[in-house]
């Protein structure tokens, strides 16, 4: 970090045990987690290791086994974070909640990533609006464990504080590239599609519709094509994008996205549950289910 946090009135009185940096940064207050607290973490992490067998990609799964993470307690990021430094020099930073877009895209940049403290009441084991220590910590942190993957989110966060330069709508473009890969991801192995994103490995609902369901569409990676797409954040995706490995996201991704974004501006959105003429399709989604408005 570059400044030392300096303490702040705490606004998330719902939440607010523990103080909160002008940043948005905590230390964990690992103490003070409840025996409920440990408990959700156990039952969620057993029943999701569960649904993901045979369903995460393997890199996944090898690299959440790698953390060393178990269902008994809630980790320590301080833990984690001696475990991550060695691997890919990652370092986990504790949060409130959603921090504003460049202090994100920053820590990314920075190889921080911030994760929410807090976890979700016994009564939300299924769903939760807002991402919670769930979320981020079994979702989207053993990723960061893999080499390929641990840069695509650097190099994102780059992408990021260029993007939030340019402007509102190429910070769009970029916003649902994330949704669409980091978040909600599936993967191709020999053996037929695998989930990646951490929006689907830390839901049973999602985990279970992205790949077996006949609602949404399972469509092969575009780039352009996901930075025109609506999405969801109320309902299931109608939409999955496909990617054949990790080095394809990064070697796409790679390219300054100046001119693509100036392209983009010229061009219509696509809502999320269209399929176009060029698009690959894995499978045409029936449309089951979807709510007839409400894309994002
Ligand atoms: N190459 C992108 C740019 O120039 C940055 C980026 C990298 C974005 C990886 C997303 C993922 O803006
Ligand atoms: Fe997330």
């Amino acid at each position: 970090m570059s400044a030392t946090p300096r303490r702040v009135e705490n606004l998330h009185t719902d939440k607010g045990k523990v103080p909160v940096y002008a940043t948005g940064i905590v230390e964990q207050p690992w103490d003070d987690y409840s025996d409920d607290d440990h408990a959700t973490w156990a039952t969620l992490y057993a029943r999701q290791r569960e649904v993901l067998r045979g369903r995460a990609s393997d890199e996944f799964i090898a690299a959440q086994d790698a953390m060393g993470m178990t269902p008994d307690r809630i980790p320590k990021f301080s833990e984690l974070n001696e475990v991550l430094r060695e691997a890919t020099g990652w370092t986990l930073m504790g949060v409130e909640g959603l921090l504003p877009e460049l202090d994100f895209f920053d820590h990314l940049a920075n190889r921080r990533f911030p994760v929410t403290w807090w976890i979700r009441r016994p009564d939300q084991v299924d769903y939760i609006e807002e991402p919670d220590l769930f979320h981020d910590l079994f979702g989207h942190v053993p990723l960061l464990m893999n080499p390929v993957f641990g840069d695509y989110m650097e190099a994102y966060g780059r992408g990021g504080v260029k993007a939030h330069a340019i402007g509102p709508d190429a910070l769009q473009n970029l916003t649902r590239l994330y949704w669409y890969t980091v978040e909600f991801g599936l993967i191709r192995q020999k053996d037929g599609l695998r989930i990646y994103g951490s929006g689907i490995v830390s839901s049973k609902g999602e985990s279970l519709h992205s790949l077996e369901s006949d609602a949404p569409n399972r469509i092969g990676f575009d780039l352009e094509r996901i930075m025109r797409t609506r999405y969801r954040i109320d309902t299931y995706q109608k939409t999955y994008f496909v990617i054949d490995s990790f080095e394809q996201l990064m070697e796409a991704t790679r390219p300054d996205f100046t001119p693509i974004y100036a392209r983009l501006a010229e061009q219509e959105s696509i809502p999320a549950g269209t399929v176009l003429d060029t698009d690959t399709v894995y499978q045409r989604g029936s449309g089951e289910g979807w709510a007839s408005d409400g894309d994002v």
